[in-house]
């Protein structure tokens, strides 16, 4: 057995006891404040996006059976439509502002309560990114589905979404001259 000398031994507790103390009052102190943030944070008022205004909704423009009406409501119309459904835990911060850039992001992006009231060639690229977006299963977010079960897309909800959005192009263009489906940016 090794013999250590009392005097050395306590004063290595010591020393250690003291570091220890000094570590359990940082993470208090952590704790504390995270909480206090927290608390603080949950005053933030975010305002809800439910104005439900939907008279240019493209559903009203495009031929759209009920069916993809439904897919849109429920996998598409919470971050893409100016009516989200929000789940109990929106009312609580930081996750409530969370959501809220998801939904001002995705009616920034694309808005189908708004549809029709973009130029023709915005419609357009609008349906050709939502083909490659459903397709590429990028939409709706793997954050939002992981949530929302019901919102999960089969591989028949996907191409239903595709035929439809490949339909509105193809209404684009009957009614509009093939130059106005272009992006003026991009023409020569
Ligand atoms: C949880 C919110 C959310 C849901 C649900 C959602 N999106 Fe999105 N969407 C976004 C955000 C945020 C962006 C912009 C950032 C990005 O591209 O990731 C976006 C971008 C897009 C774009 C690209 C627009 C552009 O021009 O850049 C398309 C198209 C799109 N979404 C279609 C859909 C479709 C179709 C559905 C339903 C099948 C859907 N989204 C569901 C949040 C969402």
């Amino acid at each position: 057995m090794v013999q250590v000398p009392a005097t050395e031994l306590f004063g290595g507790l010591q020393r250690f006891c003291i570091f220890e103390g000094m570590k359990r009052k940082l993470i208090w102190g952590s704790v504390v404040l995270v909480l206090i943030t927290m608390l603080a944070i949950q005053r933030v008022e975010v305002t809800p996006n439910n104005s439900g205004v939907d008279s240019l909704d493209i559903s009203r423009a495009f031929p759209t059976s009920h069916r993809v009406k439904t897919l849109l409501q429920t996998a598409c119309y919470d971050c893409h439509s100016n009516k989200t459904t929000y789940p109990w835990y929106a009312e609580y911060q930081p996750v409530g502002l969370w959501l809220e850039d998801h939904v001002s992001e995705g009616k920034k992006h694309l808005n189908f309560n708004e549809f029709s009231g973009y130029r023709p060639w915005k419609q357009y690229h609008k349906m050709e990114e939502t083909v490659e977006m459903v397709e590429e299963e990028e939409m709706p977010m793997a954050s939002y589905t992981w949530m929302h079960e019901g919102a999960r897309l089969e591989a028949a909800d996907r191409e239903s979404l595709v035929l439809w959005a490949k339909g509105v192009m193809d209404s684009l263009t009957h009614l509009y001259p093939k130059d106005s489906l272009v992006n003026p940016r991009k023409k020569k």
